[in-house]
Formats: structure tokens, C-alpha cells, sequence
């Protein structure tokens, strides 16, 4: 085992602040882990920072009406702040669109361009006409092939968990424009992950069968099963980070390709600033790296980033990438659109102080293994029970009784006892099941050391024996002091708040966890202790009402919108409006063009004229449908030619929620056509 821990945290993207499953999912777990390796003693650089391009973010931007630099700017802070309000102890937590970050990832880009890496690809991608842009990704939405989810996006379908291109998707529509997109040929750069199948077989399929987590290890082979295939990594947009080759101006690297990447950068400038040599940590064999991720982010760490370190020849790969399910709250899945979720920043506004109780809480439900719940009445009950009702009643009753009888001084006591070996037991136990990422078990132990010292005072009852037995009241309470002390350092990882206070109440140090693993006697006899304080107090009911009932109030305003509506399309003026001339108009005849199945081509009355308009209903109406129907129609829209036929205007038409289209009509169907709408 490696001196070295090079342990990182997803990038969450800089288009909103974070919510408790980002926190039980990913930087809880990770700030454990690296809480943990510290007090190991080892070697510990944990790396996170924000993830500022992609589409989230510049859909966010349109979506708010203000630039993309704005959006993460504000979310950077926001987010930032949060971490570190939560004690996240990250070494650096930096950003995406820092100049050392460019830098960084254009160099790593150009390394594998000058060692013939990537393949030149020119290909047919979709554009939105009316945005002027190519549609990458998240800019495109349609139907999975694969599960029929219609909301699947360009680069995965969120349903399935597949990844997809999005020429894959059927019914493909822009996300910018809510139209149809056009074919449109284009270059871009990409990494054959094809060339890497059989190094990735032997690294992970059979050199990590045992070692990493099921969840992790499953993905990776199906992926690898099903064959891997050449993946852009540059992409046509205007916000990113710029491809750094001559001709390709308007490209930038695929978010894909950056992010990860900046797990480099940001190591870059922590071990610049701390006198450090990053390469000790990502070009050494004695660095275990360690990436802590949603499930949704396996395919990048375990396949595509591997691939393009590999391709560049210098970096170490992955220890393991302990991936971690998603956490549902109140029984339905979390989500930013729907604001369905506990905000991080939130909690600290209405939960001053208690930053570990959300900590304990969300490592005891923490989705390991399979998705899981949190619910704010398991939330109150985990605290007043377990966190009040067992760890903090048994610090009370120790803290409080020393300095009842004994002045705060710690009593005489055999330093041989059998129940100090509980300690010693207990601290392997919960070393043993952070070694192997299992959080939920190893909060579970240093619980029940807590439990163990509860049942002990209990079965000892130093309050009575202080009166007939003195000498095995001090045993008890030298004991419970051994305990208390043990916890206040074991319990550092999970609830870091918690530990500075029990540490300074007990008037200790930190210690190296050998220590306690080792070591019989804490704190000595003589030792004086400070004040008894409560380190945690109940949450009566108000407080979990208030919390449930604004979820309730977010379920009622989720009714009255449409959450999967699209944004609005930028203000136009009211003279911007009169230009369009949208009037009442009949079809008189229809049919079908050939080899088209979507379009019918129809004759249509619009009271200023009879002409012709191609319309791409065909899969919602038989021409027969739609004879005699009244419609509406955009009358100078500028004619354009669709399948050799030349179409003088559109329809109106809406979709309903099975896909089908339907046509806006007049209230009164005995309008009359040409009638001017507006
Ligand atoms: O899924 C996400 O939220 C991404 N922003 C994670 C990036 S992780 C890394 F590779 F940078
Ligand atoms: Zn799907």
C-alpha cells in the first residue's frame, strides 16, 4: 500500500448550488476517506474544484438570460462555500476556468495530437438553424433507442444509463430552439477507444475483479462486452476551453476531455502553493489514486479518462473508483429542475451548527451499494436516537461525572481492564471498512463503540458504587474516559465539528489512528478535562414539519408548471410580433410525398391565396384526417423547399404528451379564413 493518496471528487458543474445527494453520493464519503488517510499519516492531496464548461452551464445561462462567466460565477461561491461550510477538507478546490487549467488541458491535448493519438474526423452533426449552433450533447434531446425515454439527451439517457451519439436519438429536437435540427458536415478530433479495449480488459477486468465495487466493475465489462468505439473529443461550441490546433477555430475540447483533466490542474496549483511536486501524485507508481464519482460518471473515469492518460504515456492509473448509486429523497428522485431537494446552502441557513448531523445522516443512508432514501423523519430520528440518544448521552454522562466527583480530574484506573480492548478492536474495525469504502459499516462501528460505553456505564453504575465502592466508581469512569477519548478521535472522519469539540472538552490532541489502535490508555490518570458541553441537542417535530412542509409547497408549485417545458426564447419587441402575419385558413386537400414518412403535402385556403405547404405530420394524421380541417397558419414565412416541393408557409401545431402532433384551431370552428391573428 502506496504512502501517497491522490484522492479526488467529481467536479460538480458550476450551474447550481449542491444538494444532499451530491453530498451523500460523492464529497462526503470522499472527505472521509481522505480525513481518514490523513490521520493514517499518509501523504494526502484531495482535489476538487468546479466544472464551469459544457452545456449544463450555457443552458443554465439561456435559461436565466445572463452569460455563461455569470452563471459560474455565482455558482462557483455558492458551491465553494457550501463545501466548506460542511467541512469538506479539500486541499484545493479550484476551477475549470482558470488560465493554469487551460494551459494544462491544451497541453495534454496537444501531447496526444503530436503522438498521433486522435483520428480527424469529418462528419455529419446536428444544427440548429435558427441558433446558428451545432448541437452537442445536452443541446439535444430525443427518444433512447434503447429504453424509449424521451427525454434522453445527445450524450446518455439518463433512464437506462446508456450512452448515446446523438445521431442515435430518435426524434431528435434542439434544446435551444425547441426545432428540428438540420444535418450539418463538420471536423472534430477523437480518441479511438476502440485502440485501448485490451488494455482496459486486462487493467480492470481481470486486474480488478476482486478490489473494486461491483456496481463499478459491472458497467465497465458491459461496456467493454458490447465494444468500445471512437469518441470525439472536441466539439463545436463557443464556450470551452479553445481546441489549441490552427485550424480548428470555433471548437473547443469536449467537457469530457477538460474536466477530468483538471484534477491535474488543480493539483498543479495546490502543490505550487505548498511546496509540493504534483507529478509525485499522477506520474508515480507509489500514488494510489483514488476517484470518488456518481454512478452516472463510471464510463469517464474507468474507461475514457484511463484512455487518454494511456494515450499520453506518463500518468498512473486509477487504484479504484469507488462509484456510488444515487440518493432519493422522500421516496422520489432528486432533482434540480423540479427543485426537488435538500440545497446544501439551505440546510446551513436553517440547521446553524449542525453540519454533522446532515454528515452522520447522509453516510447512514449513503447509496453504496443501491439507491436509497433519505426522509427528514429518518433524518430526526437518526439524531435525537442515535447522535443525542447514544453518542452524546454517553460523552454527557462521562464528562459530567468526572467533574462531579472528581473535580474534571481523570481517576485512578487499571490500565489492563478488558473492556479497553474494545477501543483498540474498534478502531481496526472501522479502519478495516474505510480501507474498503464501506462508509455505512464503518459509521456503524464507531456507533457501536459508543454503544458498548453506554451499556458499560449502565451495568457499572458508577452513581451508585461512588457511595459504597469508590475505588470501582474511578475503574468505571477511567474507563468511560478511555472511550470518550477514543471516540472524540475516531469519530474525526465522520463528524469533524464534533471531534474539535469533544477534543477540546477533553483536552487532547489528535492522534495518529495507530494510536488508538494500538495504544490501551488515552488520557491519563491526573489529566484534567474542561467543561462539560452538550455536542448535540434534539430536533423537536416543528422544525421537521417545516422542513417536510416546504417540500410539500415545492409539490404544489411543480403542478402548476411544467418542468420538461422548454426555456423561453429570447424577448422579441411588439413590432418584432406585427411582422408576422399568422391567419385562419382551411385544408382542402392533402396527400403524401413519397419516400418521406413524416411529411404530407397539402393544399390550403388561407383566404388571401390557395397554396401549397409541406408539413411533417404524417406519423400523427392520414391525409384523409386532415381534409376540411380549419387551421392556422404563418403566411409570410419565406418559402423554402422541402423533398423537390416548394412550401409556402407553415401550421400551427402543438404536441400532445403521447408525442402526437395536433393542430391549433380556432375556438369557433366557423371562422372564417384569412382572419388576422393577434
Ligand atoms: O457529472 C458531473 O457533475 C460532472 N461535472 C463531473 C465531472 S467529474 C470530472 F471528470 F471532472
Ligand atoms: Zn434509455
Amino acid at each position: 500500500m502506496s504512502n501517497r493518496k491522490m484522492i479526488t471528487a467529481a467536479l460538480p458543474y458550476a450551474n447550481g448550488p449542491v444538494h444532499i445527494g451530491h453530498l451523500a453520493g460523492v464529497y462526503i464519503p470522499a472527505d472521509v476517506y481522505a480525513r481518514f488517510q490523513r490521520r493514517l499519516g499518509k501523504d494526502v492531496a484531495f482535489i476538487c474544484g468546479s466544472d464551469e464548461h459544457g452545456i449544463p452551464i450555457t443552458i443554465r445561462a439561456k435559461k436565466e438570460g445572463v452569460t455563461p462567466q455569470d452563471i459560474v460565477d455565482k455558482y462557483h461561491e455558492v458551491i465553494k462555500k457550501s463545501f466548506s461550510d460542511l467541512g469538506i477538507s479539500f486541499d484545493e478546490y479550484s476551477r475549470t476556468t482558470s488560465k493554469n487549467h487551460y494551459e494544462t488541458s491544451q497541453d495534454f491535448f496537444k501531447v496526444l495530437h503530436e503522438k498521433g493519438k486522435f483520428t480527424e474526423e469529418v462528419s455529419e452533426q446536428y444544427f440548429d438553424e435558427q441558433a446558428g449552433e451545432f448541437l452537442a450533447d445536452r443541446y439535444i434531446v430525443g427518444t433512447c433507442p434503447n429504453c424509449g425515454n424521451e427525454n434522453a439527451y445527445g450524450d446518455q439517457c439518463e433512464k437506462c444509463g446508456s450512452t448515446l451519439s446523438p445521431s442515435e436519438l430518435i426524434n431528435p429536437k434542439s434544446m435551444l430552439s425547441g426545432n428540428i435540427p438540420i444535418l450539418k458536415e463538420t471536423k472534430n478530433w477523437y480518441l479511438p477507444l476502440n485502440d485501448y479495449e485490451d488494455f482496459l480488459n486486462e487493467w480492470i477486468i481481470e486486474g480488478h475483479k476482486d478490489d473494486w465495487k461491483p456496481n463499478v466493475y459491472g458497467q465497465v465489462k458491459s461496456w467493454l462486452n458490447d465494444g468500445l468505439k471512437p469518441r470525439a473529443m472536441t466539439r463545436d461550441l463557443n464556450w470551452g476551453v479553445p481546441v489549441p490546433l490552427p485550424d480548428a477555430e470555433g471548437k473547443v475540447l469536449y467537457v469530457w476531455f477538460d474536466a477530468p483533466i483538471g484534477y491535474i490542474s488543480f493539483t498543479k496549483e495546490w502543490a505550487e502553493k505548498n511546496g509540493k511536486n504534483w507529478k509525485d501524485y499522477w506520474q508515480n507508481e507509489n500514488s494510489d489514486l483514488v476517484h470518488f464519482i456518481g454512478k452516472d460518471n463510471i464510463v469517464f473515469h474507468c474507461i475514457i479518462f484511463p484512455a487518454m492518460m494511456k494515450a499520453h504515456g506518463d500518468y498512473i492509473m486509477p487504484k479504484n473508483v469507488p462509484a456510488f448509486e444515487f440518493l432519493n429523497l422522500e421516496n422520489d428522485k432528486i432533482s434540480t429542475s423540479r427543485n426537488w431537494a435538500v440545497w446544501a446552502h439551505e440546510y446551513i441557513e436553517d440547521f446553524p451548527g449542525q453540519q454533522d448531523v446532515l454528515r452522520y445522516a447522509l453516510l447512514s443512508s449513503a447509496p453504496e451499494t443501491k439507491d436509497n432514501n433519505f426522509t427528514w423523519k429518518d433524518f430526526q430520528t437518526k439524531n435525537n436516537s442515535e447522535l443525542v440518544g447514544i453518542f452524546g448521552n454517553f460523552i454527557n454522562r462521562v464528562a459530567v461525572l468526572i467533574h462531579k466527583y472528581y473535580d474534571g480530574i481523570i481517576p485512578q484506573g487499571d490500565v489492563n481492564a478488558p473492556e479497553l480492548k474494545e477501543i483498540n478492536k474498534s478502531a481496526k474495525e472501522i479502519s478495516g471498512f474505510l480501507e474498503n469504502y464501506e462508509f455505512r459499516n464503518s459509521l456503524t462501528a464507531l456507533m457501536n463503540l459508543a454503544r458498548f460505553g453506554n451499556q458499560y456505564l449502565q451495568t457499572e453504575e458508577p452513581w451508585k458504587t461512588i457511595k459504597d465502592n469508590p475505588e470501582k466508581a474511578a475503574q468505571s469512569l477511567f474507563v468511560g474516559a478511555q472511550i470518550a477519548v477514543a471516540l472524540a478521535q475516531l469519530c474525526e472522519p465522520f463528524m469533524p465539528f464534533s471531534s474539535e469539540k469533544l477534543l477540546n472538552m477533553l483536552n487532547v490532541n489528535k492522534t495518529d489512528w495507530s494510536t488508538i489502535e494500538t495504544k490501551s490508555v488515552l488520557i491519563e490518570t491526573g489529566h484534567k478535562i474542561n467543561e462539560a458541553s452538550l455536542l448535540f441537542s434534539k430536533i423537536e417535530d416543528d422544525v421537521i414539519e417545516a422542513q417536510i412542509q416546504k417540500l410539500e409547497n415545492t409539490k404544489q408549485n411543480n403542478k402548476k408548471t411544467n418542468p420538461n417545458a422548454n426555456p423561453m426564447k429570447e424577448e422579441i419587441t411588439f413590432d418584432d410580433f406585427t411582422k408576422i402575419d399568422l391567419r385562419t385558413a382551411t385544408i382542402v386537400e392533402a396527400e403524401k410525398v413519397e419516400k418521406a414518412d413524416k411529411l404530407l403535402k397539402l393544399t390550403v385556403d388561407t383566404g388571401v391565396d390557395v397554396r401549397t405547404v409541406v408539413s411533417g405530420i404524417a406519423e400523427s394524421f392520414t391525409p384523409e384526417e386532415v381534409v376540411g380541417k380549419q387551421v392556422m397558419i404563418l403566411l409570410n414565412l419565406a418559402p423554402r423547399k422541402i423533398r423537390g416541393i416548394e412550401s409556402q408557409g407553415m401550421l400551427l401545431l402543438t404536441t400532445k404528451p403521447d408525442g402526437k402532433l395536433s393542430f391549433v384551431t380556432p375556438d369557433d370552428n366557423n371562422v372564417e379564413n384569412g382572419i388576422e391573428i393577434g
